[in-house]
């Protein structure tokens, strides 16, 4: 069978670890590497009772002062003193690989925190070493910062620094400085770091920013454009996915290929998805994997993810291999966000069957496989500097990152003591203990989709065609790999929905429920006659 071929991050199913939020094992209420240790038969024990995936990927656990979650690293080389030591990290890594899973790094190689040692010496004086080791430049006029660049966040992306009296460049956060990746130190630096995780056994990573890490020489500035906020109202050609910073990408994969069996899944951030698709290079070179938001973007529509799944066929080179989310620790979770206005347990169902049968590699956000919603936490207990800054506005990202959900009992089983960010109230209702007992539970489903896609090759490794001739509301499409044929149908809509006769394949042929939302596994179906009771997803294949 192909699948038998296929590298791990393409067969595989990622489950995202917000390390400061899944489980923490000494009670101080903050997340930590042990008490991943301790949940791991969770994640995978080898049965069907546990999740069953494949690769974890864990949050920034480099040392940092956690001003943006880990996102703002003050030592690369150290696990951060809050999650554990140097030993519990191998320890972890041990224990995943153990039981054949992988684990994935944060690597955040396009800024530092501004408590880093090298940027406490850069902004020290303008003779520093470390000066050129940051990006530093005069004001074009007093008070005026050296170019029109804007922040991801907010405002200006230069701060000024009273000390020696020039700007620095900071892409995200004022507290985030942007490293100077022209400077071949820091270049050398940089891949020395990922040099030291690889050598310690990690299996990947996920690059932060990834198409951040250059920008213009000359500080063009962008051309002006509408847009929703005020960043998207420049066109980001000159600050973001520069060809240099592709070129590092493929300095960094021909690096990681010196290490057997590892990949690199690179966030794209843009509005373009041909950047995202430009990251996989000329040819196996550059990004394993690369991402980009345009899918977990989506409205509940049929046809937008059927655009967004269909451009992205028609755009990957042919060495390309998707790679779907519908949440992360930046997004609002999907049980709310797309749940709203309909059956949301339903159609997180629907959305469940959607992201672990499309061809791809699928990443499964801690707590969807239980419907954490998106969360409401009070502004004195929000920590994420986002949702500080533009309270009232629903823009923070704490919502999606409160403490999981395990049991009923207090704090939800995640920790002995106070919990970093509140709990969210469905926990009595939505955990895992509850959950694992429910057949019918999101858990369950999560558990059994995990399932299928393991046991048949053609949904991890065969090719991907929408169904056409669809009603409205219906996103249908065919897996196929050597003589096994799946169908998927997913009715996003809460009405019964009849098909009109299909020609799936030229031959027709019985066809068989693998799973549906709404029971009936193992019966017959009449490819001429489908018929979707409201919110149902089902699986079809050849007998
Ligand atoms: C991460 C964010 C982080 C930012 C700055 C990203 O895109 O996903 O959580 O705040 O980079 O590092």
């Amino acid at each position: 069978m192909p699948v038998l071929g296929l590298p791990w991050w393409k067969k595989g199913v990622i489950y995202q670890i917000a390390v400061p939020s899944f489980a923490d094992s000494d009670g101080d209420g903050m997340g930590d590497l042990r008490g991943i240790i301790d949940r791991l038969d969770y994640l995978n024990d080898g049965t069907s009772s546990s999740l069953g995936v494949d690769a974890v990927w864990l949050t920034p656990v480099n040392a940092s002062p956690m001003r943006d979650f880990g996102y703002d690293v003050s030592d690369y080389r150290e696990i951060n003193p809050r999650f554990g030591s140097m030993r519990d990290f191998e320890e972890l890594l041990d224990a995943c690989h153990r039981r054949d899973m992988k684990v994935i790094m944060d690597m955040v190689l396009n800024h530092t925190s501004s408590e880093h040692p090298w940027f406490v010496e850069s902004r020290s004086s303008r003779d520093n070493p470390r000066r050129d080791w940051y990006v530093w430049r005069d004001g074009r006029a007093q008070g005026k910062p050296p170019n029109r660049w804007l922040a991801v966040v907010e405002g200006s992306a230069w701060e000024y620094d009273a000390t020696t009296r020039q700007y620095y460049y900071h892409a995200f956060l004022p507290f985030q400085p942007d490293l100077n990746w022209r400077n071949p130190q820091v270049r050398e630096e940089m891949l020395g770091v990922a040099g030291f995780w690889l050598d310690k056994g990690v299996d990947g990573f996920r690059l932060d920013l990834i198409n951040f890490l250059y920008e213009d020489e000359l500080l063009r500035d962008n051309p002006r454009r509408f847009g929703l906020r005020p960043y998207d109202w420049q066109r980001h050609l000159y600050d973001r996915s520069r060809p240099e910073s592709l070129e590092a990408a493929r300095e960094l994969r021909r690096l990681t290929d010196r290490y057997p069996d590892r990949a690199m899944m690179g966030e794209v951030y843009t509005d373009d998805p041909r950047d995202a698709v430009a990251y996989l290079g000329g040819g196996d070179d550059a990004l394993h994997l690369s991402f980009y938001l345009d899918f977990a973007e989506r409205k509940w529509k049929a046809e937008a993810f059927r655009d967004s799944v269909g451009w992205l066929e028609a755009h990957l080179p042919p060495w390309g291999w998707p790679c779907y989310y519908l949440n992360n620790h930046d997004l609002p979770r999907s049980y709310t966000r797309l749940g709203r206005g309909g059956d949301a347990e339903a159609r997180a169902k629907v959305a469940a069957a959607m992201l672990l049968t499309l061809r791809g590699t699928p990443i499964i956000y801690y707590g969807e496989e239980i419907g954490m919603p998106a969360s409401r936490v009070p502004r004195k207990r929000m920590d994420d500097p986002i949702g500080r800054k533009f309270w009232p506005l629903p823009v923070g990202r704490d919502g999606s990152r409160t403490p999981m959900q395990w049991n009923g009992e207090k704090n939800a089983g995640f920790t002995s003591g106070e919990p970093r960010l509140p709990v969210d109230l469905s926990c009595g209702d939505r955990n895992v203990e509850r959950q694992d007992g429910d057949p019918g539970s999101l858990l369950n489903w999560y558990r059994s989709l995990i399932r299928l896609r393991g046991e048949k090759p053609a949904l991890r490794a065969g090719s991907y065609r929408a169904l056409a001739g669809t009603p409205k509301g219906v996103f249908a499409y065919l897996r196929e790999a050597g003589e096994e044929r799946i169908a998927v149908f997913l009715n996003f809509t809460a009405r019964e929905v009849t098909l009109p006769g299909l020609e799936v394949v030229p031959e027709r042929g019985v066809w068989r429920r693998l799973i549906s939302t709404l029971g009936g596994d193992g019966d017959g179906v009449d490819l001429q006659r489908v018929r979707l009771r409201p919110d149902e997803a089902l699986v079809l294949e050849r007998a």
